[in-house]
């Protein structure tokens, strides 16, 4: 980027950040209308009951805020790569992100989609995009590379459902013969199941309660006030022993 770019973005963070809401329901309602498969990852839960984490969009701020000096986002950046990888997010959905997040703060902004102002923003988030997709590409190599180890999703049974002080226990196990990732209690994963009402998938994070030679175990408990996406309402109240699901491998929870 040149100084100028630099300068460019770093003088429109605030006023950016100042329509923060704007600037995230525009985005995600931009993006999910033109990419309607993208609603089968983001979690329509909190979209719906007015919840959505700005995470997103608030992290492209946070790094163009730091632009001169990335680092400082060191921390952010492997979190943010974790939580995509047990979400299975690949290189190629980045230029859609990119896309609806310009079109989102030339509108924010009004200024010009074609203008110099959004061209810079283009390279800052192009700069952030990259170092992401390699912190990812690293680490679907690492899980790959394990024993029992998978990048991606991989299918499940529930192999039993117990009730327990915490919630119902749910112990799941994988369908296909091959190894499975040791785990560590508190490790935590994505499960991935269909949505009754609609022709959807959702995913959400469980800490694995307790693991065991080839399987997993995680606790589930009813969300109250959430809609019709809530995926432990989901498990619970539409799934069975003998059901399947989707699972991401096991990541650490830091
Ligand atoms: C430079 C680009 C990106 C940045 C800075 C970014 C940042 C973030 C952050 C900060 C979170 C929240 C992490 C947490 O839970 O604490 C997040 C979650 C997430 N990201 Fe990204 N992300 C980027 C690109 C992408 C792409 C390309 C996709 C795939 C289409 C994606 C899909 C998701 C999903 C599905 C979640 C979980 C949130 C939900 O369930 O609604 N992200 N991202």
């Amino acid at each position: 980027m040149t100084p100028q770019q630099i300068e460019l973005v770093k003088s429109t963070v605030p006023v950016l950040k100042e329509h923060g809401v704007a600037l995230t329901s525009y985005f995600y309602k931009r993006m999910l209308n033109n990419n309607p498969e993208l609603k089968n990852i983001f979690n329509l839960d909190s979209q719906e009951s007015g919840r959505q984490p700005r995470a997103l969009a608030g992290a492209v701020l946070a790094y163009a805020e730091h632009i001169e000096n990335p680092t400082v986002l060191a921390k952010a950046i492997e979190h943010i790569a974790k939580k995509h990888v047990s979400l299975d997010i690949q290189a190629d959905q980045y230029s859609i992100v990119g896309e609806n997040l310009l079109h989102s703060i030339s509108e924010v902004l009004d200024v010009p989609f074609e203008s110099d102002l959004i061209a810079a923003w283009e390279q800052a988030y192009l700069q952030l995009a990259e170092i992401l997709i390699n912190v990812e590409k690293q680490k679907y190599e690492a899980l790959s590379a394990q024993v029992g180890g998978w990048a991606g999703w991989r299918e499940f049974e529930i192999a039993a459902i117990e009730s327990t002080d915490a919630g119902q226990r749910f112990t799941v196990k994988p369908t296909d013969t091959e190894a499975l990732l040791a785990a560590n209690t508190g490790e935590f994963i994505s499960v991935k199941v269909k949505v009754p009402t609609h022709d959807l998938h959702q995913p959400h994070q469980f800490t694995l309660s307790d693991s065991a030679e080839q399987q997993y175990q995680f606790v589930v408990k009813p969300e109250e006030n959430h809609t019709e996406y809530s995926v432990p309402n989901i498990l619970l109240n539409h799934y069975n022993v003998g059901d399947r699901v989707t699972v991401s491998a096991p990541l650490p929870t830091r």
